[in-house]
């Protein structure tokens, strides 16, 4: 993964933890087409590689996560799909990461507007600075949020406030976002902390984190009965590996448990 060259992503690995910068500082790391590409390549090898236990999110420079989608790139888009095309192209990056069996982290240190919230927002665990801004300016230029927003957000913390963030395109700091649940961690240094945060939960069986993550996002995709359903059967799974064994033995004998991720 180290050596995976990207135009405007780096990926830096340690121990079982992988780091994915979006790095166009002059731009405040707009997501341009080649960015949101390159965001799907990455997930995808991530996926691939049994090494990466969490990946974490982040923006280069201290100024923004990700100040959105790239405006200059839109505004010279043409054609009679180019708006959906793209679109398209984002909520594909951003299911591809939300999709990983691994956990998701983003470490907001400045601005996640727009496009950068929205990729904050396929992430399963979000921690912000206390200088982050955040917010959905889209309706500013006309548009709405297209990289899942629209969906994701009010699924988030609920659709009354989603719609006061999407139609005010008011933009918010840490504070009001942690008491909306929209983040879950303050911290003066976010991805130290989101670090910690993967650190814990790195410990734990990546079998069980995988089928958490695959029995709320298909839950949330249904209704009550059909998604206990889905628990049931996951639950079926996980109850079935060695690493179930291994965690009550663990338990049993006084002492942390060792998984295998089988
Ligand atoms: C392209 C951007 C950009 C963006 C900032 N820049 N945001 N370029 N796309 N989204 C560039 C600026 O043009 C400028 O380039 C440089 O980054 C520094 O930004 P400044 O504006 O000079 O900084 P500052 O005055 O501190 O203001 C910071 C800011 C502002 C409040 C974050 O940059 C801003 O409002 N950005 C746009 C935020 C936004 O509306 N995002 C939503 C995009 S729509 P130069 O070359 O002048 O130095 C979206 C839709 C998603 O995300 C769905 C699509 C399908």
């Amino acid at each position: 993964l180290d050596e995976m060259e990207f135009e405007n992503i780096t990926i830096d690995q340690h121990g079982p933890i992988a780091v994915l910068t979006v790095n166009r500082p002059k731009a405040l790391n707009a997501l341009n087409g080649t960015t949101l590409s390159e965001l799907a390549m990455a997930a995808d090898l991530i996926a691939n590689d049994p090494e990466v236990g969490a990946l974490i999110v982040t923006g280069a420079g201290d100024k923004a996560f990700v100040a959105g989608a790239d405006i200059s790139e839109l505004a010279g888009l043409e054609g009679p799909f180019a708006g959906r095309d793209m679109s398209l192209l984002g909520q594909d990056a951003m299911t591809q990461l939300s999709n990983l069996p691994i956990p998701v982290i983003a470490a907001i240190g400045g601005y996640a507007l727009g496009g950068g919230l929205e990729l904050a927002l396929c992430c399963d665990i979000r921690i912000a600075s206390p200088r982050a801004r955040m917010g959905l300016p889209e309706v500013t230029l006309g548009l709405l949020p297209g990289f899942a927003g629209t969906q994701r957000l009010p699924r988030l913390i609920g659709a009354g406030r989603a719609l006061d963030l999407m139609l005010t395109a008011r933009q918010i700091g840490a504070e009001e976002a942690l008491s909306m649940g929209l983040v879950n961690y303050v911290a003066d240094d976010p991805l130290q902390k989101a670090r910690e945060v993967a650190e814990q939960i790195v410990k734990n069986g990546p079998l069980a984190i995988s089928l958490v993550k695959e029995a709320v996002r298909r839950g949330l995709a249904t209704d009550l009965e059909a998604g206990m359903e889905i628990e049931a059967d996951l639950f079926g799974l996980a109850f079935a590996t060695s690493d179930f064994k291994e965690g009550t033995k663990a338990f049993l004998e006084k002492r942390p448990a060792e998984f295998k991720g089988e």
